[in-house]
């Protein structure tokens, strides 16, 4: 059985006071469920610190998260960030493989997967994502994406690694335009990238990585998507921002398990 997990992404959005605020609704709102969903949130790098401070005093289950990570461990990387400086700050989960850094910022699977890998490697949670465009789902190759993306993201990632990850399905078309994937459609490509799991680490360790539903996620349409059996929780972007939503969605997801 598979815990359902709930991520946050709330991108280049907040502030610092109201990403404090944020997440003391998000982490109070959660805290009687913790036992039933995990959560975790990914605000921008300025505020990581001051939200890691917010969830230690409320000995929070929410699981803080960084949205991007550079692979190399130090050096004249000017801009980046390095997995030791995030562990050191006290971060659990890194993004990997977002759409918006694959295709407004240009990443490739190559750099993805070094990410990928590096972060794992460090001892941190990744969330690797995948997702094709509109443009390809017309042409029938959104299972022909997510498998080179998998296959690409995870290439010479350990088995022993994968308690650690998580595979975020987020078709393109869907992020930030309220088309969300029809839960059948959503079931369908997950069904599949599990499949390419299996080919790669056996169906058994297939069967423990979590895959998580992500695209224009509302509380009003997860709990369709959270009932499907490859759906294991969802990465939430605009409805992220909204504590009431946000911690309605976790809810639904808490529920979605047969008791
Ligand atoms: P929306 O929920 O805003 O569509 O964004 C999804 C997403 O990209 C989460 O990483």
């Amino acid at each position: 059985m598979r815990k359902p997990f709930i991520g946050g992404n709330w991108k280049m959005n907040t502030s610092r006071a109201s990403g404090s605020d944020l997440a003391r609704a998000v982490s109070d709102g959660v805290n009687s469920i913790r036992a039933a969903v995990d959560v975790a949130i990914f605000p921008p790098f300025p505020y990581l610190m001051t939200i890691r401070q917010i969830l230690r005093e409320r000995n929070s289950a929410v699981k803080l998260g960084a949205q991007d990570c550079y692979f190399e461990p130090d050096g004249a990387f000017t801009g980046e960030v390095s997995l030791a400086m995030l562990k050191d700050i006290g971060v659990d989960v890194v993004l990997a493989g977002h759409s918006e850094r694959r295709h407004v910022l240009g990443e490739s699977d190559e750099l993805i997967n070094k990410k990928v890998k590096a972060t794992l490697e460090a001892g941190l949670e990744c969330i690797l994502c995948c997702g094709e465009k509109l443009e390809q789902r017309v042409s029938n190759l959104t299972d022909t994406v997510n498998e080179r993306q998998i296959r690409a993201g995870l290439a010479g990632v350990p088995g022993e690694y994968l308690s650690r990850l998580t595979i975020a399905y987020e078709p393109v078309w869907a992020i930030g335009t309220g088309k969300v994937a029809t839960p059948e459609d959503a079931q369908t490509a997950q069904q599949r990238i599990r499949a390419v799991l299996a080919q790669l680490y056996g169906q058994e360790a297939a069967d423990r990585i979590r895959i998580q539903y992500g695209g224009s996620l509302k509380a009003s349409n997860a709990r369709d998507i959270f009932k499907q059996p490859d759906v294991d929780g969802g990465l939430i972007g605009g409805a992220s921002l909204k504590s009431d939503e946000f911690v309605a969605i976790c809810r639904a997801a808490a529920e979605s398990v047969p008791a």
